[in-house]
């Protein structure tokens, strides 16, 4: 196997060998569905240490949520992505054995991903009871082509024999089970019972309805060309359809079959008969190359834009390129899906999308591969009635909630003070929404689906929060009983972060509502929308509370966070972390200690709003009570460390935050990535080092490379221009590779850039 190259992630170089672990770091994806990179073999064996599965984005079924005291408003149902059995599996007969019912032994030999093209490449040996061995060679791809494709080749060749071996293809998917091993509280898992139906067509192809969401997809497999190689018969086995390949091996020759899996997509179950969704048609004359070649080339188009470039620290680089490789791979393209936390890679949260796709994820989409975040942002909009349904359920009269964690767009979290009292997604919505469009451009999105997510979410702050009448809070716009990010922090009166965000919406409100009133007022007119509510918005935006300490001269968390006492971190054994699975959450609320990045988020996001010393105070004093015990943490203070010219402090907890998920350094990468995280290593590197602000319509520059590198290139899309970007210790170098000419801002200086190169020299 090549693995000389820096796109490459090889088996030998990672740092641990667990199954799980493993799984996810493989996974092949393409944002509709995701398949874990398991054993072929053992995919339904109990015994197995692995979780194999296939997840498709949006397919999920529901499991009563059963509470002692149930409370009105609480969700009824949970949502879980079902974990489907594994396109990988195959079973091998030998002598009339077949791995399925005796113990086979499987060795992992050897295991590539190459992020340029998408190609996962593994090698296994394998012995029968009767010690025969064979050498497998795998080959799969997620295709990034047809989003509904995924390739397997098998090559096998026999290292100690020569005879006759079955490779047997069957969709057994009902048999297999997926093993739960699980009891950490963040990976909850809920069995589905899926409902298949085999149907007689060309090629075996299967449909699995989910019990009580009533969702159906259709799975089908199709054996590829292959020249001069065995080809499969399709038979009945078990009253199954299968497809069994005769291969009559000797050493020193390979035989490969190839298959494509064609996934559709998720239908409420009553269309999905009318619309099978496979591709067969169209898959009779290609083979597994043209089609891995297709794949390829759609990756070459996302690295030509979103790669970012590092020279200096290969085994950095690479990482970073891993975890854009999986931001890709997780994201939703179908304008009704999103980015689920864990990516489409592992159990863990249920495949829950959070605010983590809009605040972590999506800036990189929106720079980088615009047209996809868009589709993610389209998601939210697609739920708007259910976030209208939401808010009423909470008495709320006026626009939208959107629930904290979900995949059908309704609440499903089971814990309201870290979970529906987030109220703050709102607003990262609309936040995200002004981000894309001010650097996309995109008026039709903005008029069609980004002033309703706008003006909807403002509406709901309005009659969420109210004007004080108490004497501390001197007639400013209140928002009592929510929980920031800081999930260690619930239920709380003027979370910082919260009602900063709400007034950047009620502000987003206010000046879109205007703008486009001015050009066309059917837009406006639709919405509703009067001058009294545009009025208010800014009114309630200007007047909007934010807590702070006069004594500390920091921002307040809260009203009243800083008069709890401090939690000893430093007293507190290692082992203890994460606090949240070895204390109950009320033990963890009484204390000023914070999970994650919260009222310094919000330093983060606006750095309009503080001087450097404001900065410092605020960095320093959550510092010091922050456990990072969710991995949104260590990108964000990285940042703000950068900010305040802390290097060394800054490079570690970037270091951290880019090898997250190829070290494991959380330790539990085997329920999916951290993809947050990885959406934060993009945000360190381009508002961290290269210092990227949106200011206005316009982008500015700070760059300041770590001494560590060498140089760091990227290129970045905004407004229809796309821009070059390389930064070394001497320059900058600009290139504006389309579009018209444009003004940037780079440190103190602005700079035209036409069609030729400009090199602004250091000190900017
Ligand atoms: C974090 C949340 C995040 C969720 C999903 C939690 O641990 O505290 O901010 O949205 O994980 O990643």
């Amino acid at each position: 196997m090549d693995t000389t190259d820096e796109f490459q992630i090889h088996l030998q170089r990672l740092p641990f060998k667990k199954a799980t672990a493993i799984e996810t770091v493989y996974a092949l994806g393409n944002g509709h569905f995701g398949v874990r990179a398991s054993n072929p073999l053992q995919g339904d064996n109990p015994d197995y240490p692995g979780q194999p599965g296939l997840f498709i984005n949006g397919f999920y079924d529901l499991t009563a949520l059963h509470y002692g005291e149930d409370y009105p408003g609480y969700p009824q149902n949970s949502q879980t992505m079902c974990q489907l059995p594994d396109p990988r599996f195959i079973v091998l007969e030998i002598d009339g054995l077949r791995s399925d019912d005796e113990t086979f032994s499987v060795k992992q030999v050897d295991k590539n991903l190459n992020l340029k093209t998408g190609l996962l490449s593994e090698i296994y040996e394998i012995t029968s009871p009767t010690d025969k061995t064979v050498r497998l060679t795998m080959q799969t791809f997620a295709s990034q082509d047809d989003a509904r494709i995924y390739g397997v080749a098998y090559s096998l060749s026999a290292l100690n024999f020569s005879g006759n071996v079955k490779v047997i293809k069957q969709h057994r998917y009902t048999q297999q089970q997926i093993p739960q091993h699980d009891i950490d509280v963040r990976n909850v898992q809920r069995q589905s019972q899926l409902t298949c139906t085999y149907q007689e067509a060309d090629h075996p192809t299967m449909q699995m309805i989910t019990r009580k969401s009533q969702l159906a997809i259709t799975l089908q497999v199709q054996p590829l060309k292959n020249d001069d190689q065995p080809v499969p018969k399709l038979t009945t086995q078990d009253q199954l359809p299968t497809y069994v390949t005769d291969f009559d091996l000797v050493p020193g020759i390979a035989q490969e079959v190839d298959f494509v899996y064609s996934i559709g997509f998720p239908h409420p179950v009553v269309i999905a008969n009318a619309d099978p969704d496979t591709v067969d048609q169209t898959l009779a004359n290609e083979t597994f190359s043209t089609l891995l070649n297709k794949s390829a080339h759609q990756w070459a188009i996302f690295w030509d834009n979103s790669d970012v470039e590092l020279k200096g620290d290969a085994k950095l680089a690479k990482s970073i390129r891993f975890n854009l490789f999986h931001l890709n791979q997780a994201a939703g393209r179908d304008g009704m899906t999103s980015i689920p936390a864990k990516g489409l890679t592992g159990s863990g949260y249920e495949g829950h999308y959070f605010w983590n796709a809009e605040m972590f994820m999506l800036p990189f989409f929106i720079f980088t591969q615009p047209e996809t975040a868009k589709q993610v942002l389209s998601y939210r909009y697609s739920k708007l009635l259910q976030a209208q349904q939401r808010a009423r359920e909470m008495t709320v009269k006026k626009g939208v909630l959107f629930p904290w964690r979900t995949i059908n767009g309704t609440e499903a979290s089971a814990y309201y003070p870290t979970g529906t009292a987030q109220v703050h997604i709102n607003a990262d919505i609309a936040y995200a929404v002004d981000l894309y469009v001010r650097v996309t451009d995109d008026q039709d999105f903005l008029a069609t689906q980004g002033l309703p997510l706008i003006i909807e979410t403002a509406r709901f702050w309005l009659s969420y929060g109210h004007y004080a009448t108490d004497d501390a809070h001197h007639g400013r716009f209140v928002i009592n009983d929510v929980t920031g990010p800081d999930e260690y922090t619930a239920m709380v009166n003027n979370n910082y972060y919260t009602n900063r965000m709400a007034q950047h919406n009620l502000y987003l409100a206010a000046h879109y509502a205007r703008r486009l009133g001015q050009t066309d007022n059917n837009v406006i007119g639709k919405l509703g929308l009067t001058t009294t509510e545009i009025d208010a918005f800014q009114h309630a935006a200007d007047q909007m509370y934010l807590p702070f300490d006069p004594n500390r001269q920091i921002k307040k968390q809260d009203d009243t966070s800083t008069e709890k006492p401090v939690w000893p971190i430093a007293e507190t054994p290692r082992t203890q972390f994460p606090l949240l699975l070895h204390y109950h959450p009320m033990t963890i609320y009484h204390y000023q200690v914070n999970k994650q990045a919260d009222t310094v988020m919000s330093d983060f996001l606006f750095p309009e709003d503080q001087d450097q010393a404001q900065l410092k105070r605020d960095y320093d004093y959550y510092e010091a009570i922050t456990v990072h015990d969710s991995s949104l943490s260590r990108a964000i203070f990285g940042i703000l460390a950068h900010r305040l010219d802390e290097a060394d402090k800054s490079y570690q907890y970037f270091m951290d935050t880019a090898l997250t998920d190829l070290t494991d350094a959380q330790g539990n990468v085997g329920d999916g990535i951290h993809a947050a995280n990885m959406g934060g290593s993009w945000l360190s590197l381009i508002y961290g080092f290269a210092g990227l602000e949106i200011k206005d319509t316009t982008l500015h520059l700070h760059p300041k490379l770590p001494t560590e590198w060498l140089e760091m290139r990227f290129k970045l899309w905004f407004q229809h221009r796309h821009i070059g970007i390389t930064i070394n210790h001497q320059a900058v170098i600009l290139e504006n590779l389309k579009g018209k000419p444009i003004t940037i801002q780079i440190g103190d200086k602005q700079v035209t850039l036409g069609s030729e190169r400009v090199t602004v020299p250091f000190p900017i």
